[in-house]
């Protein structure tokens, strides 16, 4: 469900963005709330400019509740308006108008005294693939709206969805690419699945996930596979355990490390393991 992203992709959603871009006074960032760093479009704030934003991070029932909060506490310093969701709830579409409320307060109230009638106002939403998107529109809109996929940039049929009693929403959102800058982006992007497998090394991927979690997570890692790794556990011995634990096999019972490997991404990925972020809010990037 990814997209190859090739330069001429690039250069027509940046294009078709920068138009859709004239119709709303609000632009709605959707991040996944595990990775709010890595599933940045890296061209973005090029684009927006000054224009308000409201940045989502979806996702939050999958990620670490302590920093999402401090993610929220950054990105209100850096002047954006934040808003942690979980796109499949109920209550999005009124989180995401007050908070579309308050980041355009400014520009309304201005208006109002300028005499200008009050109108609705206008939104849409952007963001890199599978970060939810798709399901944020369909639920504010309470219909499913048509699946634009993963085409880059915006399609061109755009409509306004009557969102609430205050905002309007465009209809179809701005696809936008992921950053490519190093290994280990991929591999959190991959991660949460917002790039495809074939992409990057899997076992590249489980690797990462297990030292993270080794790090991060260590009791939740070994409660979930009934393992008892430490600190030090080398990570070819982690696989092993695992591999033991859960009686993933092959002839001769060597360990079948390309089921662990898959399990791993899945599970982390699906959140069994636990609630993680892997992108720290008070890190240097
Ligand atoms: P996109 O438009 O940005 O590409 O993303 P889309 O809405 O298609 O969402 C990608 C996947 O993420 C979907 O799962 C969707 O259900 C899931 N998702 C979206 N928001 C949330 C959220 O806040 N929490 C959780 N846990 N999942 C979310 P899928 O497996 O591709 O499809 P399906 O399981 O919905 O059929």
């Amino acid at each position: 469900m990814s997209i190859n992203w090739f330069p001429g992709h690039m250069a027509k959603a940046r294009r078709q963005i920068e138009e859709s871009l004239k119709k709303v006074d609000v632009v709605i960032e959707i991040l996944d709330a595990r990775i709010p760093y890595a599933s940045k479009n890296p061209m973005l704030d090029h684009v927006i400019g000054d224009k308000p934003r409201v940045v989502v991070l979806n996702k939050k029932d999958m990620a670490n509740g302590k920093e999402t909060d401090r993610w929220i506490a950054r990105l209100k310093a850096e002047g954006v308006y934040p808003v942690a969701l979980n796109g499949k709830e109920p209550n999005v579409l009124k989180k995401i108008e007050n908070t579309v409320v308050e980041a355009t307060r400014e520009i309304f109230e201005r208006m109002e005294r300028k005499g200008i009638n009050p109108r609705a106002i206008r939104a849409m939403i952007v963001g890199i693939p599978n970060v939810g998107k798709s399901t944020i529109i369909n639920n504010i809109a309470k219909r499913k709206v048509a699946k634009t996929g993963n085409t880059p940039g915006v399609t061109k049929a755009q409509q306004w969805i009557k969102a609430g009693t205050k905002m309007e929403l465009l209809d179809t959102p701005g696809v936008l690419w992921p950053k490519f800058e190093d290994a280990s982006i991929g591999q959190k992007l991959s991660l949460t699945g917002a790039i495809k497998d074939n992409v990057v090394n899997l076992d590249d991927i489980a690797i990462y996930a297990l030292k993270f979690m080794q790090t991060h997570h260590l009791e939740g890692l070994n409660k979930f596979y009934n393992i008892n790794i430490d600190a030090n556990t080398e990570i070819v011995e982690i696989f092993d355990a695992i591999g033991r634990s859960r009686g993933f096999k092959m002839s001769g019972n060597e360990i079948d490390y390309e089921r662990v490997t898959e399990r791993v991404i899945y599970d982390t990925r699906d959140a069994k393991i636990g609630k993680l972020t892997f992108d720290f809010a008070q890190e240097e990037e």
